[in-house]
């Protein structure tokens, strides 16, 4: 059967694209909901070769293409890499998306945003082991302002945990290993930490509890909704519908662990805009 492609639209009424290796994405997707309750969106999430950041450079680079050309098929206005790992790669790599559409990752919006917040010049980022060793995060913020000292810290078993649901605030097992990758950053006294992989926030909660409040958390997703939304204003493509947008959701595997998984981090806004969650062929 030949499918037919929707034409790359640049217009009001397309949806707004958004990728990410599994659930992290859904992140950036909770604020766009709140900034732009009435556009639509389209998710793919990557879960049958989830862990990304864990991989080698040309390998998340290869996925983060075929994600690029799943997404663009769907007929977007923009696409958001809500992916640390790709947005990781992809500053370095400017050829990932084609000029023709408007493109966000997290790296640079979220760099911005902790460089706005930080009064004593020192940034601790955690993120996967892929972010932490590409430095990109550190680059941003020295390209803006040289001398604030960033600190870097993997935590590769987080993802795995928040894709298998430890994220309740009382999780004792995600606390403890949270204490343990923090330990060393909490010990530089940064006062402002990048959660450098989109999963991250859904446990934020923990990481607060154990930074404590004076230390400023910046949610990588939400950065990249807020950087998509000024991006659409400026370029003019925010819909004039004044109804709730919808959500398709799109996932490499299994769609109940999806649901499962979203319906704690979203519940409200699966049930509220018509979602559906649907199976991708990301190979065509
Ligand atoms: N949400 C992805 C990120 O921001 C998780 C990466 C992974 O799959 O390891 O990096």
């Amino acid at each position: 059967m030949i499918e037919t492609i929707p034409e790359i639209t640049n217009t009001k009424t397309a949806a707004i694209g958004v990728f990410d290796s599994g659930i992290g994405g859904l992140t950036c997707v909770g604020k766009l909901i709140e900034l732009m309750p009435n556009e639509d969106i389209v998710y793919f999430g990557d879960t049958a070769r989830i862990p990304y950041g864990t991989r080698s450079k040309e390998t998340v680079l290869r996925y983060a293409k075929q994600d690029i050309a799943f997404i663009k098929r769907q007929g977007v206005k923009i696409i958001i890499a809500a992916c640390g790992t790709v947005s990781s790669v992809a500053v370095s790599h400017k050829g990932l998306a084609d000029a023709d559409i408007l493109f966000t990752e997290v790296v640079t919006p979220t760099a911005q945003a902790a460089v706005a917040s930080t009064r004593n010049k020192r940034v601790g980022v955690i993120g996967t082991s892929a972010t932490i060793k590409s430095g990109a995060y550190a680059k941003a913020i020295h390209g803006m302002v040289a001398d604030i000292k960033v600190f870097g810290i993997a935590c590769p078993l987080l993802v795995p945990l928040i894709e298998n649901g430890y994220t309740e605030r009382d999780s004792v097992v995600t606390r403890i290993i949270v204490e343990q990758y923090l330990n060393p950053i909490k010990a530089e006294g940064v006062d402002t930490l990048i959660l450098g992989c989109t999963h991250y926030p859904i446990i934020d909660q923990i990481i607060e509890d154990y930074m404590g409040e004076g230390v400023k958390l910046i949610s990588s997703g939400k950065e990249a909704a807020n950087a998509a939304y000024a991006m659409l204003t400026k370029a003019n493509l925010l819909t004039d519908k004044a109804t709730p947008g919808t959500s398709r959701y799109y996932v490499s595997d299994s769609t109940e662990q999806f649901i499962e998984n979203a319906h704690s981090y979203l519940g409200e806004d699966l049930n509220a805009r018509q979602s559906i969650v649907e199976l991708a062929n990301i190979e065509e």
